[in-house]
């Protein structure tokens, strides 16, 4: 718990609220709900019912935070000005009327119908993935199946080929260093920088091929949509793809690792799912209302806002702590306790409003594939010994490692 006596510790970005950051939440929900925070320099929001009506004002709070904040200093930093041109373009930081055309493109493509034909190809992955490891009795679950089979679903979606997950993975990852808030000390900019050219380059050469030889793929989807007028340009559709990429990988790898090691944690409810896998439903929900990937997102504020004793300014920065709003005693009975049979459908874990996940329904249809296949295939499965550690990151959360050991031993 934050410790009244000597103060808490409200830094955001301090280590140790990075590792753990549920007791700062609580501080900041019953004490000063709208924080003005020094180290994000930015304001925190962290109730339930203001995360809501903050994301319920997209005109207020805007999502464009790549054309109206970080072009402010793209003439100092070109490596600034190449990441927020690529990312400018994707339809998670575009307000409508744009923000409407470009999901509007690609929304039919990630509905559960549709969906639902994945369901073998993830099924087929992760009996393959676990193939090569169960005789060996141990794994790090996050390197060999929470990253390589979201990587593998979203590619084939795109229509990219499975055997570019690695290179897409080092690419991702540095950009996920910058978008993911990274509280090291590395040089985010560059490093996106880096990763968004690949990736740029990447799906440049894709798509040119894909235009000589079509498929039924997302990319394929995306270029029609361009050619028949729909007002898409060609960098609309690179950045999109990248998007795509990106958000579909990395997040869900999140879930799945979060999601693990929880359950593990938590014996009781790991043996509820065993005895009634029914329950997976309502327990992946539960998993994201715990301990979500993504535990804040950023807005700008678009005009002087008056909120609870403060002013929020025209062009501050606004962060909306998803992860926060999910435990707020407020809106959920008991939130600290993990409970498969709670049902939360009003978790905010993929946001709400416009920008409400696009992927949520795959990223749910993994995790529940993933967790039905690891513990019917895994007799006994458990935690390794050892501490975990969380990646250091604010806008993401993920374990660097999850090491898993199964069957007699
Ligand atoms: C558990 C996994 C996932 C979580 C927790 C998650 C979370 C989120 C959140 C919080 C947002 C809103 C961001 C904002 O308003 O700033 C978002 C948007 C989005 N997500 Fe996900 N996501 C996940 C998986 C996926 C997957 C698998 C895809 C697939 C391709 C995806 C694609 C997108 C897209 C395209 C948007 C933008 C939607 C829009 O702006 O209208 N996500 N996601």
């Amino acid at each position: 718990m934050v410790e009244e006596t000597s103060g808490p510790d409200l830094d955001l970005k301090s280590r140790r609220n990075v590792q753990d950051p549920f007791p700062v939440y609580a501080w900041l929900r019953d004490h000063e709900p709208v924080h003005w925070s020094e180290s994000l320099n930015a304001w925190a929001v962290t109730r339930y019912d203001d995360v809501v009506e903050l994301l319920n004002r997209p005109a207020t709070f805007s999502s464009d935070r790549f054309r109206r904040i970080d072009e402010r200093y793209a003439s100092q930093r070109p490596a600034v000005r190449a990441v927020a041109e690529i990312l400018g373009n994707w339809l998670v930081f575009r307000d409508p009327p744009d923000h409407d055309r470009l999901r509007g493109l690609v929304q039919s493509s990630f509905t559960p119908k549709h969906l639902e034909s994945s369901r073998d190809r993830i099924q087929r992955t992760a009996d393959a993935l676990l193939d090569a490891v169960v005789a060996r009795g141990a794994m790090d679950f996050i390197r060999e199946l929470a990253f390589p089979l979201p990587a593998i679903v979203i590619a084939g979606l795109m229509g990219a080929p499975e055997e570019d997950i690695e290179p897409i993975k080092t690419w991702s990852d540095r950009l996920a260093s910058y978008l993911g808030g990274a509280v090291d000390a590395r040089d985010n900019f560059a490093e996106a920088s880096a990763g968004v050219a690949a990736l740029v380059d990447y799906f440049r050469t894709l798509l040119a091929e894909r235009e000589r030889r079509p498929h039924d793929d997302l990319m394929s989807l995306m270029l029609r949509a361009e050619h028949e007028g729909d007002h898409l340009t060609r960098d609309e559709v690179v950045a999109n793809c990248v998007l795509l990429l990106f958000a579909g990988h990395e997040t869900t790898t999140n879930l799945l690792g979060n999601g693990l090691f929880h359950l593990l944690r938590h014996p009781a409810q790991a043996a509820l799912l065993r005895a009634d896998p029914s329950l997976l439903h309502h327990a992946v929900e539960e998993l994201l209302r715990y301990d979500g990937p993504v535990p804040a997102t950023v807005k700008i504020a678009t005009e002087d806002v008056p909120w609870r004793g403060r002013t929020i300014r025209r062009g501050d920065i606004v962060v909306p702590f998803l992860a926060s709003a999910n435990r707020d005693p407020r809106q959920f009975l008991d939130p600290d306790t993990l409970d498969v049979r709670r049902q939360p459908e009003r978790h905010l874990a993929f946001a709400w409003g416009i920008h409400f996940c696009l992927g949520a329904w795959l990223a749910r249809l993994e995790a529940r594939v993933v967790l039905d296949t690891a513990f019917r295939r895994l007799p006994d499965l458990a935690l390794a010994p050892g501490e975990p550690r969380w990646k250091p990151m604010l806008f993401l959360r993920g374990l660097e490692s999850l090491p898993l050991e199964w069957g007699s031993r």
